[in-house]
């Protein structure tokens, strides 16, 4: 196996994981791993835009009151607060390395969405916040000699040595390379593939959560999944997010019927919680027997239209669909995940060596469910947080340390290759299985549940766990694996958590429950899991 030393790696490429590597470009060599092209992340497709307190009518004390109401008492408040007033530093800095937000005149124009009290999102390009936050921090990490990437690297597990993570065994084409390191930073982003239905990039097979949970890192809070409430329907288009940001500019949603519906079921119709949006599009697709609702923009300016969400209109004409002269065919679909990997509020997992940022966390910043176009801001403020304690942890360690590592991991190289022998030509269909495990995830443990979905669920994942054993190599099934894993802690949590709260919605528990300010906490245990509530 070729090795190789880095002073600080970082696995993934994302907002967060590149705000990190310009952090620790300072301090030493930096490598960031990407298992696809480096602009290729859940970042780069954001539309809506990034949140922060920064308009002549907006407090950092009201960002996080809404921060908090939308997280339904499960935010950590002091991740809370730690958004919310580095968030303002962080994109102003941001604006200094020549990221452009669109203006009304020469001021910043802030939009609206949803359980937001204030128009604070910052966008870009109209619909496009994302493409120009990686633009903007991929240019920066490229102005530093130290940084370098390595695209289509996918990342199969952590080094752990003596229970401190030395690096990762990441595959290259058709070799393995232990990449050893001083400090190592997890930024792989989301889970979104898990579910049949998602707006996030094919990228998003929850990589991180399941490396970290293998090599026994704490995983918190994995019930959580948003699910977001209008994303196209139409016949051979793809799963195409329509921002939020257009029901926070005026767009309404109708059933088949054309008839509006928000209005009965919250106060604050279009713009109530996500959660509350998506229950009320699933009870109106079912009463109509139709498996979408329309996204109604007719009786807004086209020319605002086509000028606001100029990416989305002409995606949507790409599948026949004018949105200023039609209704548009929506339906909800999986969004992000707010569980993820336990991390302190200076981005330290609970293995020694190991940090993480961004939506691959549980920082305590979202709670139960996240308020629209807070993770972007995630992403900025904890991946230079995580940047920082990397740095902080990896100067103080010296290279014998690694080597030391390096010559009992050789071994345990060995005993991996012999397991790979032994597995070729295995005849095990990777495709069907991720087919039926995303749709089992859609139809079961979906926006809304019951005990009964989710046993169901649990004994079908259970059936595939040989899975979990096997040593694969193609992406795909590394991928299939992670995937796995996954789907198992999100349903185990939505099974141990018997009430709703938030974006976990059960059917035969709609109350919040006994003790559901408590977290559920996993933590590997043999091939099983060891579970915690904790407040
Ligand atoms: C959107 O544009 O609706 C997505 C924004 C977000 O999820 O934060």
């Amino acid at each position: 196996m070729q090795k190789e030393f880095v002073d600080f790696l970082i696995i993934g490429s994302g907002v967060a994981g590149l705000r990190a590597a310009i952090e620790l470009a300072p301090y030493g060599n930096v490598l960031v791993v990407t298992k696809d092209r480096p602009a290729e992340s859940s970042t780069e497709y954001a539309q809506g835009g990034i949140a922060v307190a920064l308009s002549d009518e907006d407090e950092v004390g009201i960002h996080s009151e809404d921060t908090l109401r939308a997280g339904d008492g499960l935010c950590r408040e002091e991740a809370v607060r730690i958004l919310v007033e580095e968030g303002p530093e962080r994109i102003l800095e941001l604006i200094s390395w020549g990221a452009e937000f669109d203006k009304e005149g020469t001021k910043l124009d802030f939009t609206m969405e949803a359980a937001h009290s204030r128009k604070r999102i910052l966008h870009a390009h109209g619909d496009s916040t994302g493409k120009e936050l990686e633009r903007v921090l991929l240019t920066k990490a490229r102005s530093f000699a130290s940084v370098k990437k390595y695209p289509f690297a996918f990342t199969e597990d952590l080094i752990i040595r003596d229970g401190v993570c030395n690096g990762a065994y990441v595959v290259m084409g058709s070799e393995i390379r232990a990449l050893f390191a001083k400090s190592t930073v997890l930024a792989t982003g989301g889970t979104g593939q898990v579910f049949l239905r998602t707006t996030n990039p094919g990228v998003a097979t929850g990589d991180g959560i399941a490396i970290a949970f293998r090599a026994g890192a704490v995983i918190e809070d994995m019930e959580f999944i948003q699910f977001h409430p209008t994303v196209l329907f139409a016949p051979s288009a793809p799963q195409f997010l329509l921002s939020e940001a257009m029901r926070g500019e005026g767009a309404t949603l109708r059933n088949i019927h054309k008839e509006p519906f928000m209005k009965s079921y919250h106060p604050d119709a279009e713009l109530a919680p996500r959660d509350v949006v998506s229950r009320a599009i699933i009870s109106q697709m079912v009463r109509t027997k139709s498996p979408h609702v329309y996204l109604d923009l007719t009786h807004m300016d086209p020319d605002f239209v086509k000028k606001r969400f100029p990416r989305i209109y002409a995606t949507c004409l790409q599948y026949a669909v004018d949105i200023t002269k039609e209704l548009v065919p929506v339906s909800p679909a999986a969004h992000y995940v707010m569980g993820g990997i336990k991390t302190d509020m200076t981005g330290a997992t609970s293995i020694e060596g190991l940090f993480a940022a961004g939506e691959v966390t549980c920082t305590g910043v979202h709670g139960a469910n996240r308020l629209a176009s807070n993770s972007l801001l995630e992403g900025l403020v904890f991946g230079a947080r995580a940047g920082r304690e990397a740095a902080r942890y990896g100067i103080r360690r010296t290279e014998r340390e690694l080597y030391a590592g390096d010559e009992r991991g050789r071994k345990d190289a060995g005993a991996k290759k012999r397991a790979d022998d032994h597995l070729r030509g295995s005849s095990f269909k990777s495709e069907e299985t991720r087919h039926l495990l995303r749709k089992t995830m859609w139809e079961k443990v979906g926006i809304i549940r019951c005990g009964q979905s989710l046993s169901e669920a649990q004994a079908q994942l259970n059936q595939w766990s040989f899975i979990l054993s096997r040593s694969y190599r193609t992406r795909r099934e590394l991928e299939l694996k992670n995937l796995l894993t996954v789907a198992q802690l999100i349903t185990e949590a939505a099974a141990l958590r018997e009430g709703s709260v938030g974006a976990h919605y059960r059917s035969d528990h709609s109350e919040k429950g006994e003790g559901w300010l408590n977290h559920i906490r996993f933590k590997k245990e043999g091939d099983g899991l060891q579970y915690v509530f904790a407040p």
